[in-house]
């Protein structure tokens, strides 16, 4: 499973780069907004950070003004990829792009046939919101066992990354599915690396380690 750091912060992606776990980076309006810097500025400073697709949203709401919005995200780096609402104007913009080889993400999915149409659509990634399914009542990783049994079904290209990603639970469940990809955010990846058992671990190992130094 690959993962890309759900985050707007540079300092978070270079760190999560620097761990060897960054395939990729999403970002939403809401991760802008907790930046002071321009939003173009942000995507260029991820793309020269992180080597692989960099997810910059188009806020438009008709077709015609999300392809032309994304056309000039897609300008701005090779490795953008444009994030799409999964509405009906969202999916003929995604066709007409992915005509054009601007690679979209068509996000906000809550259904399995919204990612089924996306997938048709020609969309390179699909974003299921997990996190915002269990808080509105469901269970969000059963979205994404369906996304990916249909996908397998029909043998269809395009990725299935989990977003809304809240806990440590999350990432091993979309693990254990076979969810192509994972979006994280960089605390999250913090909690996967840590057991208290590994901390033990190792205070013991120095403890005993001054006893083979004192008697050697
Ligand atoms: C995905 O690309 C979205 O940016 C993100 O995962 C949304 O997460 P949230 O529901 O925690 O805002």
């Amino acid at each position: 499973m690959k993962f890309f750091i759900d985050s707007a912060s540079v300092e978070e992606v270079k760190n999560a780069v620097r761990l060897g776990v960054a395939d990729g980076v999403t970002t939403n309006p809401t991760l802008l907004a907790r930046e002071n810097k321009p939003a173009e500025v942000i995507y260029k400073e991820l793309c020269k950070v992180v080597k692989g697709p960099v997810c910059a949203e188009a806020v438009s709401i008709v077709a015609d003004d999300i392809i032309a919005e994304s056309r000039k995200l897609s300008a701005i780096d090779e490795n953008i990829v444009v994030k799409i609402p999964a509405t009906k104007d969202g999916l003929i913009a995604v066709n007409q792009l992915e005509s054009e080889g601007i690679k979209t993400n068509v996000t906000l999915i809550f259904s399995p046939m919204q990612a089924l149409l996306a997938a048709r659509a020609g969309a390179t990634y699909v974003c299921p919101f997990v996190g915002r399914l269990d808080d509105a009542g469901h269970v969000g990783m059963e979205l994404i066992e369906q996304i990916m049994q249909i996908f397998i079904n029909y043998d269809l290209p395009t990725q299935v990354v989990v977003a809304s990603v809240r806990g440590t639970l999350h990432v091993s469940d979309a693990a254990m599915i076979g969810a192509h990809i994972v979006t994280v955010p960089y605390n999250v990846i913090e909690k996967l690396i840590k057991h208290p058992l590994t901390d033990a671990g190792i205070q013991t190992f120095l403890k005993d380690w001054q006893k083979v130094k004192a008697s050697s």
